[in-house]
């Protein structure tokens, strides 16, 4: 099967050799052509150019995309979006006055989650969470990691994978799965902390690796969470397990788990909402990917993370959701760009970089996703008449795309 699109207004994210991230002042530059064509070929993006260059070509189908952006599907490299049942009442709690960690400490928040999880069956917790995956797809989002945290049981844990697992298959979407054992305690251990993380280590690790049920571990590294002690002994045995680390850090408090997960070569740190100056110098000169999760400032409503520093350091950055029913009811990757750019400065070029591929990097899929090079996935957005792509995130409440192709194919 071979689409071509024609009169593309504007191509954006063109990268002729594929590169893998964006970092400082590169991220300020968002390469593209004007006037283009577009051609894929199956689910792969095969060819485009400039209108004037369009080759002889007998296509299956044809597009015209006169007044029209074309751009990689979003990829969201931080979600928790397999759970069960919601939290509105704490959302309305909080509203009350109650913060974040009075409904956390009250036994509510994760725990809250955890006991709707593990009373759920996992056909009805595949049942809710693929209506939250049909929605981002239809939002724009073509690739997602997905994390586990709301069992904190071995088998709750597992359940969640497999969910994923299942999801993974039956999408044409790429998903990477996170094992996120270490997100709270679970109330029988609270007393016993070490026996929770004997119980990751020594039951979950092995189970979930033996049927290959995830690609990455996350620890919540936080006070009244995870310390940083028991982050690196976690992270450690993932490791071993052949799972690479990518961390939640710098939520609330800076206690050093930006520096233990580049001690364990995370591919990402994600939050960072609470950075002192150590945390931005202890970045430099790794791989290891900067996520920020605007939505979940906004819905907490705690700080934005300082994109403009970490910008300024030479640092890249990627945009990421964090969807999940407690700090971020929500998948709305055009809503994370716009916040990008409205709260934390972020230009509409470094936002678009970030939230493709500087996304796709975080989730180890920038070989094939992020970007409009020649043989990376033809998942894509179309969107609808626009002035320029300053309206993405200047329009923020709009639905401005069209149509969104995965695996080369229009999406019912
Ligand atoms: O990324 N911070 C830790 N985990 C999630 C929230 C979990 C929850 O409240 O259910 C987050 O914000
Ligand atoms: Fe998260």
């Amino acid at each position: 099967m071979i689409t071509l699109l024609t009169n593309i207004k504007e191509l954006l994210q063109v990268r002729e050799t594929s590169i893998s991230k964006v970092s400082g002042s590169e991220m300020a530059v968002l390469p593209s052509i004007k006037n283009a064509f577009l051609i894929l070929k199956g689910n792969l993006i095969a060819d485009f150019g400039e209108m004037k260059n369009l080759p002889e070509i007998k296509a299956d189908k044809v597009i015209d995309a006169t007044g029209r952006i074309v751009l990689p599907a979003w990829c969201d490299s931080h979600t928790h979006i397999v759970y069960a049942g919601n939290r509105e009442q704490e959302f309305v709690d909080r509203i009350n006055g109650l913060s974040y960690e009075e409904i956390a400490n009250r036994g509510g928040g994760i725990l809250n989650s955890a006991l709707k999880l593990n009373t759920a069956s996992e056909e009805e917790i595949y049942e809710q969470s693929k209506l939250r995956l049909e929605e981002v797809m239809h939002l724009g989002t073509g690739a997602v990691e997905i994390k586990s945290g709301y069992g904190l049981t071995t088998e709750g844990e597992l359940k969640m994978l497999r969910v994923i697992k299942k999801l993974a298959e039956n999408y044409p979407i790429a998903i990477k799965a996170t094992f996120l054992g270490a997100h709270a305690f679970p109330l029988h251990y609270k007393e016993n902390k070490a026996g929770y993380i004997d119980e990751i280590i020594t039951k979950m690790l092995p189970e979930i690796t033996k049927h290959k049920l995830a690609d990455y571990i996350d620890v919540f590294c936080e006070t009244g969470y995870f310390s940083v002690e028991e982050t690196e002994k976690i992270m450690e045995a993932g490791i071993q397990y052949g799972l690479i680390p990518k961390i939640h850090v710098n939520q609330f408090n800076s206690i050093g788990g930006i520096q233990a997960g580049i001690k364990f070569k995370a591919l990402s740190v994600d939050h960072l909402e609470v950075m002192n100056p150590e945390d931005i110098e202890a970045l430099k000169g790794t791989e290891t990917m900067p996520v920020a999760l605007p939505s979940c400032s906004y819905f907490l409503s705690i700080p934005y993370t300082p994109a403009r520093e970490i910008i300024k350091a030479g640092l890249p950055l990627a945009l990421a959701t964090d969807f999940n029913p407690g700090s971020t009811p929500s998948g709305n990757m055009n809503f994370v760009v716009a916040t990008a750019c409205i709260k934390m400065k972020m230009t509409p070029e470094e936002a678009i970089n970030a939230a493709t591929i500087n996304g796709a990097y975080a989730m180890g899929l920038s070989e094939t996703h992020g970007s409009i090079t020649k043989g990376k996935k033809a998942n894509l957005i179309l969107t609808k008449p626009v002035s320029s792509y300053y309206q993405i995130p200047y329009a923020f409440g709009s639905n401005l795309i069209e149509s969104i192709f995965l695996e080369g194919e229009i999406l019912a």
